[in-house]
């Protein structure tokens, strides 16, 4: 049991007494460091809520989450800021870049809150929009570059501070194809290249075939678990499919 991540036992419940939801129910399982995960299911099956465990914006109801061995489901309130702002970077679907501020001072913003040296920000700011291809374009305006230039703004903020894990909640939900290859690609590039250890929820099994492996959710329990292996992605599709024939009726790319 010496897993980088442990999900052990997990439950959760939502309501009152009176009127309550099981949204999880003993979800375990572990991710490796340098894993490019992905979690699958129909609308409905728990998977932000599974996502917002991990990344302790919301509270377990029992079960517990070891990140390196420290439970982060029993830290109080300044302790898990201090988690969040030094282990996790997410990518969130509208990619929630500031409109006032530049590509460059966006990327910086998530270092600034670290309390780092101006030397230091800099330099990890060029070094991470270079590894990403947006160095560029770095003094223009959110409003001012493609969809995809903005994604890439969005993993190079979630990747600047190095964190150990990044969480993306169906990152390729609002974009068009060519636009959600590039970002996949970026994501790839992240795993592969620079180490990073990738959690990503999605829907949509063209998105899910770019992961290492995948579990599928359904009514807040895991039924099953894929891995890649030395499958090319377009066997690794039609495993996926398979699947998700199997879980009755949630058909890809229908949001
Ligand atoms: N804050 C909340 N209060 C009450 N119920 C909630 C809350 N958040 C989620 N739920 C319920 O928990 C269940 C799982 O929701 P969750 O958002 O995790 O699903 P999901 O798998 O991410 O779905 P989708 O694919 O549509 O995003 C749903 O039935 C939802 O209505
Ligand atoms: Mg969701």
């Amino acid at each position: 049991m010496s897993g980088f991540i442990r999900i052990c036992d997990v439950e959760k419940y939502y309501g009152t007494k009176a009127n309550m939801t099981k949204v999880l129910n003993r979800v375990s399982f572990e991710i490796n460091s340098g894993e490019f995960m992905g979690i699958m299911g129909p609308s409905g099956s728990g998977k932000t809520t599974l996502l917002n465990m991990l990344s302790t914006i919301d509270t377990v109801t029992s079960g517990h989450i070891y990140f390196e061995n420290q439970d982060i489901t029993t830290l109080n309130e300044e302790k898990l800021a201090l988690f969040r702002k030094h282990n996790l970077g997410f990518v969130f679907q509208d990619f929630n870049l500031l409109d006032t501020l530049t590509i460059e001072e966006n990327i910086i913003l998530a270092m600034s809150l670290q309390g780092k040296e101006k030397k230091e920000i800099n330099a990890r700011s060029r070094q991470t929009m270079d590894q990403l291809g947006i160095y560029p374009i770095k003094d223009k305006f959110p409003y001012e570059v493609s969809g995809g230039q903005k994604q890439r703004c969005a993993c190079a903020r979630a990747l600047v501070n190095e964190p150990k894990l990044i969480l993306a909640d169906e990152p390729t939900g609002a974009l068009d194809s060519k636009s959600a290859t590039t970002l996949l690609d970026t994501f790839t590039s992240m795993n592969e290249n620079l180490g990073a250890t990738i959690l990503m929820v999605t829907h949509d099994a063209f998105s899910a075939s770019y992961c290492k492996r995948i579990l599928f959710l359904k009514d807040g329990e895991i039924f099953h678990e894929l891995v890649r292996g030395n499958d090319t992605r377009r066997v690794f599709l039609n495993k996926i499919l398979d699947v998700l024939s199997l879980t009755g009726g949630d058909v890809p790319d229908a949001e």
